[in-house]
């Protein structure tokens, strides 16, 4: 991730796409075509990138899993879950071929290393969507690649068509149950080999702590969460919270947060909102620009150097350590 790229920071294209494909690709999996609605050609994008959809008035972020060389179509897959927080039911239950959507993006909080010779690429169930954009753009470069998919039955293996007319399809392979040892499939870690992973959160912790122990280096590994760990997780115990301000650099205004609020809910309350989406510091929609003070990351999706710079975080969990933080806002 670039701090320095301004379309990581809120601004981002606002896009109306109208869905011009939707089809079930796996079960509980619908996969969405979309064009521009105004004709128009579509913002190009990077292997890893996602685009934000009001979902009915909450914002989901979904990864492009097109190829990134033809962008004149957006294609994403959705997992259909009953007991989700309402975007993926307003996708899967009522959007249909013809609708028009309201989408910000592309943006890429999980980008591809530029210097890499080779890559692994590990997916479990939805988690395959941004890791076809990265097969087709190693691809494209002529960078050696393996893909190792894991589903749990053959009717839940997304994309089973499409992988299998793909011209890169003999690098994936395709796992049919769960991994209880990722040691034999990652191996040692060489150097500009890198590992990409992206599925359920036990999934990645056990790629990741595997890659860990066999000598991987942190900068070499990448991943992608769609939810939070668990409390235990956390960097920072919640009952560790202190109270503290924050400065919207453009006009003065000093905005209280009390333990256990939020710095958006605590801005919402004076009328400034930040765009958000995940709330559990994994989606990067709300990362935001800090000019002073020091934040307490609670985040997982800026990596170490981005967290140590201390000049952005994530408002929808992150706090401060020192009393006051001036926001660029
Ligand atoms: S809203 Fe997703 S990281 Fe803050």
């Amino acid at each position: 991730m670039n701090l320095l790229d301004p379309s990581l920071v809120h601004a981002a294209t606002a896009l109306k796409l109208r869905v011009v494909g939707r089809e079930e690709v796996a079960r509980d999996i619908v996969a969405f075509e979309f064009e521009a609605a105004d004709y128009l050609p579509l913002p190009g994008f990077d292997a890893g990138a996602h685009i934000e959809i009001d979902c009915d008035g909450v914002a989901r972020q979904y990864s492009l899993c097109g190829d990134p060389a033809a962008p004149m179509r957006y294609r994403i897959a959705v997992q259909c879950e009953t007991n989700g927080r309402g975007g993926s039911r307003f996708m899967c239950e009522r959007v249909q071929v013809g609708d028009t959507l309201d989408a910000f993006g592309p943006r890429n909080h999980f980008p591809m290393h530029a210097a890499q010779h080779t890559a692994l690429l590990v997916s479990g169930g939805i988690g395959i969507t941004p890791m076809l954009a990265m097969a087709w753009a190693l691809h494209a470069s002529d960078t050696r690649f393996e893909m190792h998919d894991f589903a749990s039955a053959p009717e839940r293996q997304a994309f089973v068509d499409e992988i299998a007319r793909a011209p890169w399809r003999a690098d994936v392979t395709r796992h049919l149950s769960r991994c209880h040892d990722f040691a034999p499939l990652l191996g040692g870690f060489e150097a500009g080999r890198h590992l990409y992973v992206c599925g359920p959160l036990a999934m990645i912790d056990a790629v990741l702590d595997t890659a860990r122990a066999l000598g991987w280096p942190d900068d070499h590994l990448h991943c992608e969460r769609f939810a939070a760990p668990s409390p235990a997780a956390s960097p920072t115990p919640a009952q560790a919270d202190q109270p503290f301000e924050v400065e919207l650099a453009s006009t003065g205004q000093r905005v209280h947060v009390a333990q256990g609020q939020s710095v958006c809910a605590a801005l919402a309350e004076v009328g400034v909102r930040v765009p958000m989406s995940c709330e559990q510091g994994v989606c990067g929609s709300c990362i935001t620009r800090v000019l002073d003070g020091v934040p307490d990351h609670r985040d997982w999706i800026l990596n170490a150097d981005e967290q140590a710079s201390g000049k952005v975080f994530t408002p929808c969990c992150s706090r401060s350590k020192t009393p006051l933080l001036v926001l660029d806002l």
